[in-house]
């Protein structure tokens, strides 16, 4: 296998520490462990169970409706699962057909395991809808597996669930594997898309404590699946690169599960704080133009057309000089005119950072 850096982490590698207003960040305001409250003293620091903590399990099998522990699978962030999928499901020159723009690793991995990867490209114009007979044109004999990503990060678009249904048919159609990332389906709150892998064998639903918990440094993430082979290749490949979870962040997360309605509820007051603001930011904005999200705290905003600035120039001058960190979407593989906007944060930060990207604008002489 032949790695290139993952160029989005790259970048915030380089810029998360280093800026002072986070609008990058697609996890939900992250937690501090004192906020917790939690009583950590007796979690034993011995290696953990490979497949992941039982009772973690059950606590996430509840959730997915016909579905036990033995069809989870927990993996060091959503993050280990993908390179666990793609080392145990996938072979060089298999076709491997990812959502686009998307988080990188989806596309990176396949890429550095030697699949062919075909990016379906989701467009502004369609309001980041998949065209469902563009994707079935695309499906080849040998196409191994589709990665979709709804809600989606980077745009915050969804599906409906005519759309979804449409979706796993494609994969049992053409006979084959559907990987559903789902690490922003709770941000719909009162509806939810169903989770995919209750819906056939041929799906895998990724999920993650990163996101809507805000616990991304615990490093817990998970797949469900219908198919228990798959979540027993998930295990073999893990027991090669981390063999179990960190005790300690799976500890974390059982004591999250169990009071997952009060995280859902402070997730919620965070958007229901922040949204406005954004909404009230790019209403009639005379530069930027947004498709908006259909809920959660990730956007793809973009320099309108017309709007005669270089992107590069606009985006390093914001990081750099007004010290507010935001993804471009170079970064996605993607139209540099856009950029990831994150309103998870603070909402008093969220407000300054927009009347910076404001400022960087005016610099620029756009204003
Ligand atoms: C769509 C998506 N999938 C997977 C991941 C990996 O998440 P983690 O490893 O933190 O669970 C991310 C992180 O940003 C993501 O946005």
């Amino acid at each position: 296998m032949q790695f290139q850096r993952q160029i989005l982490e790259q970048w915030f590698d380089e810029n998360q520490y280093e800026t002072e207003y986070n609008l990058a960040e697609s996890a939900i305001r992250c937690y501090n462990m004192g906020e917790l409250g939690l009583n950590l003293d007796d979690v034993p620091l011995r290696y953990g169970y490979h497949k992941g903590d039982p009772h973690l399990r059950s606590l996430l099998a509840e959730q997915y409706e016909g579905l036990g522990i033995e069809n989870i699978a927990v993996t060091c962030g959503a993050s280990e699962a993908i390179i666990c999928m793609v080392m145990g499901l996938l072979e060089p020159g298999s076709h491997v057909i990812v959502e686009h723009p998307n988080y990188g690793s989806l596309i990176d991995n396949p890429r550095a395991r030697g699949c062919d990867v075909s990016l379906f490209t989701l467009r502004h114009e369609e309001d980041f809808q998949p065209d469902i007979e563009r994707l079935e044109s695309m499906i080849r004999p040998d196409t191994r597996m589709i990665v979709l990503t709804h809600p989606s990060n980077p745009t915050g678009s969804t599906i409906s669930e005519e759309t979804l249904h449409r979706l796993v048919e494609l994969a049992e159609k053409h006979d084959t594997l559907l990987l559903f990332d789902e690490l922003y389906r709770d941000f719909a709150f009162d509806n939810p898309l169903p989770q995919a892998a209750t819906l056939s064998p041929n799906v895998i639903s990724m999920n993650s404590m990163s996101k809507i918990y805000g616990l991304p440094g615990i490093r817990v993430g998970w797949i469900a699946t219908k198919n228990e082979e798959i979540a027993d290749t998930v295990r073999t490949v893990r027991e090669h690169i981390s063999i179990s979870c960190a005790t300690i962040g799976e500890a974390i997360a059982i004591q999250v599960q169990e009071r997952r309605e009060d995280f859902l509820a402070r997730a919620r007051a965070i958007v229901d704080a922040n949204r406005p603001v954004m909404d009230a930011w790019i209403k009639d904005h005379p530069c930027i133009e947004w498709v908006p999200p259909a809920c959660g705290i990730n956007s793809f905003p973009r320099l309108k057309p017309g709007v005669d600035i270089d992107p590069e120039q606009f985006i390093t001058r914001l990081v750099k000089h007004h010290k507010v960190h935001v993804i471009p979407a170079a970064r996605m593989e993607y139209d540099p005119r856009h950029f990831r906007l994150g309103f998870g944060c603070d909402t008093e930060e969220l407000k300054t950072g927009l009347s910076r990207i404001d400022e960087t604008l005016k610099d620029l002489n756009c204003i």
